[in-house]
């Protein structure tokens, strides 16, 4: 592979300032590889939704397909904003993309780097990573609603778990904890939810039977919030659905320092579609178009997107990097985004 075409989403709010600099990082981290970048930049958002009418049109979508990869920074309206309609983006544009590229495996590693202040009184390591479902559960729009208005509304929200769908993700999880502390915790709420939550338990006891080297418990989602706030050292790969799994991300961005260092990748794992890479946080717009934002979080993407298309040594040249960056931050003052970028693009 002599090029890397990379598909870039911007998108809104602090997504482009975070972006900016995760491409500035990635250039250098690839700099005598051989690799070439190619970037096509796609200005998908608020500002063409309200320009065009259009959130991802289906031309758009299939040019995006045929990228190598997707870095994607964040959509989504200022609150308040009443000339765009709630969620429209998000749903459109972001849950489209993972669920036409078929991103069944949402992954987000979860580290407290030394020198990282946690919210939490004694956190131990904490070192784990959620494989989160990415294409059903509750996010696939299905349900409705009745009596729109009157006092006998009635709304329904579907969750759908395919045996197919959860399958391949809990072998994913599995899959991984072989290279990490061979654990995977299930994370679901089966003494109510029983239809989703049994067809998950028994996958995973299923699965589980196929790694031998790995053990794996099971927590209710309730509880798992404790345990993520009071020992979040006990986890190693957390595997859970989709809604599940993105509250429990945005807590375990905070226990490690804040959700401006949590980083993800929507996974194809066929190879059917390319991957795309994205901070966890969203387009921030209380602190859009200042400077502020953190953009480590991208910048960890975009090693997770090297990692993925097999450039793990430049991969590991930004986490490292990002490492060493973080540890001297008492030291280092309030800096804008670009100048947070610029001192991790110089580590490298
Ligand atoms: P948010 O993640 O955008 O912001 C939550 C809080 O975290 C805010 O106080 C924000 O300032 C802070 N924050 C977020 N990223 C930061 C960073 N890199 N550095 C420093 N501080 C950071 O979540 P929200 O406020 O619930 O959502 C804002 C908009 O983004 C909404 O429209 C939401 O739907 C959308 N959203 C999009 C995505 C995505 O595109 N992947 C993800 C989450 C939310
Ligand atoms: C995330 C976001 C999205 C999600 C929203 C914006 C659709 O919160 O990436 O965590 O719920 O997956
Ligand atoms: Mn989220």
């Amino acid at each position: 592979q002599t090029q890397l075409d990379l598909a870039v989403i911007p998108g809104d709010g602090i997504g482009p300032e975070v972006t900016a600099e995760a491409l500035k990082v990635l250039h250098r981290a690839l700099e005598g590889s051989g690799l070439e970048v190619k970037e096509t930049h796609y200005s998908l958002g608020a500002q063409h939704w309200l320009e065009t009418g259009e959130t991802l049109s289906d031309g758009t979508l299939a040019d995006i397909r045929g990228r190598d990869a997707i870095l994607f920074g964040a959509v989504g309206a200022a609150p308040g904003d009443a000339r765009i309609p709630s969620g429209i983006l998000e749903r459109e544009v972001l849950l489209k993309l993972r669920f036409s590229l078929d991103h069944c495996v949402n992954l987000r590693p979860s580290t407290l780097y030394a020198g990282v202040p946690s919210p939490l009184a004694a956190p131990g390591t904490i070192d784990f990573v959620v494989v989160r479902e990415g294409t059903e559960g509750p996010y696939t729009g299905n349900g409705g609603a009745l009596r729109v208005g009157t006092p006998h509304e009635i709304a329904t929200e579907v969750s759908v778990n395919t045996a197919y769908g959860v399958e391949r993700v809990v072998r994913d999880a599995f899959r991984r904890a072989t290279t990490r502390r061979n654990k995977v915790t299930l994370v679901h709420k089966h003494n109510v939810l029983v239809h989703a939550g049994h067809l998950w338990k028994r996958t995973v006891e299923a699965v589980a039977a196929e790694f031998p080297g790995v053990e794996h418990d099971y927590l209710h989602v309730d509880a798992a919030t404790i345990f993520l706030v009071t020992d979040p050292s006990r986890f190693d790969v957390i595997v859970t659905d989709n809604l599940f799994g993105d509250i429990l991300t945005d807590l375990a961005g905070a226990v490690t320092g804040g959700i401006g260092l949590a980083a993800s990748g929507n996974i194809n794992l066929d190879g059917t579609a390319p991957s795309m890479f994205e901070p966890v946080h969203g387009s921030a717009p209380d602190i859009a178009g200042q400077q502020k934002a953190d953009p480590t979080a991208a910048i960890l993407s975009a090693a997770l997107l090297l990692e993925n298309i097999g450039q793990a040594e430049a991969a590991a040249r930004i986490q490292s990097a990002v490492r060493s960056d973080v540890e001297s931050r008492a030291q280092a003052g309030t800096r804008t985004t670009a100048q947070i970028g610029d001192a991790i693009a110089t580590r490298l």
